[in-house]
């Protein structure tokens, strides 16, 4: 069966789904396999870098309410953290996310040392990946999850990224085939 969310989430996300395109979302079938991840992997501490409207936390944030955990979001421009943060108020997850205004790489370089993650969700400039993969793994745990978005459909913007995780001892990793193409990469 479907995922089934309240009245309220099931509006909001279908409202969402109409302005994809607008706010570059993610495809639904790539939030419900976040949503299903996160879960999977009883993610407590989650962070996605490009949160546009909110659309791909929403499927993040509701799986954290069950896992009792917290999304980390990163939004470079304040209009659309703004629409984000309404929409996390109107689905009642706003109190599992932590949302995040500025440059991605500039927010992550400024993490304190004691700050993990066990998933992360890369989605925002294309040709800045490596530099979040490079940024954010001394923040992973030990076993963790990363997933990026639009590995096929901007193959030559993300390339240098799909070479360093497929460099990386540490990892294993897949492109799914859905629109826009997914990488998952597991540490464990
Ligand atoms: C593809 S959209 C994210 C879509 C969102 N993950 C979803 O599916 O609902 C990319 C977002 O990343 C933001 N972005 C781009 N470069 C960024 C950067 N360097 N730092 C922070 N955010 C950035 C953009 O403003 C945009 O809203």
């Amino acid at each position: 069966m479907d995922i089934v969310f309240d009245e309220i989430t099931s509006n909001v996300m279908s409202e969402l789904e109409k302005t994809q395109r607008e706010f570059w979302n993610v495809p639904r079938t790539t939030g419900i396999l976040l949503n299903m991840f996160v879960k999977m992997m009883n993610a407590k501490s989650v962070l996605e870098v490009g949160t546009s409207n909110g659309y791909s936390g929403l499927w993040l944030a509701k799986a954290l309410k069950e896992t009792g955990g917290r999304l980390t979001t990163i939004e470079y421009y304040d209009k659309r953290q703004s629409i984000a943060i309404e929409n996390f108020k109107k689905c009642g997850v706003i109190d599992v996310v932590r949302p995040l205004q500025g440059s991605a790489c500039e927010i992550i370089e400024a993490f304190d040392d004691s700050e993990k993650f066990d998933f992360v969700f890369i989605d925002a400039n294309k040709r800045e990946y490596v530099k979040y993969f490079e940024l954010v793994k001394p923040h992973l745990t030990q076993k963790a999850m990363i997933v990026a978005d639009n590995i096929t459909s901007h193959a030559e913007k993300v390339q240098t990224f799909v070479d360093a995780v497929n460099a990386d001892d540490e990892f294993q990793y897949t492109i799914v085939d859905l629109p826009g193409g997914i990488l998952t990469a597991y540490r464990n």
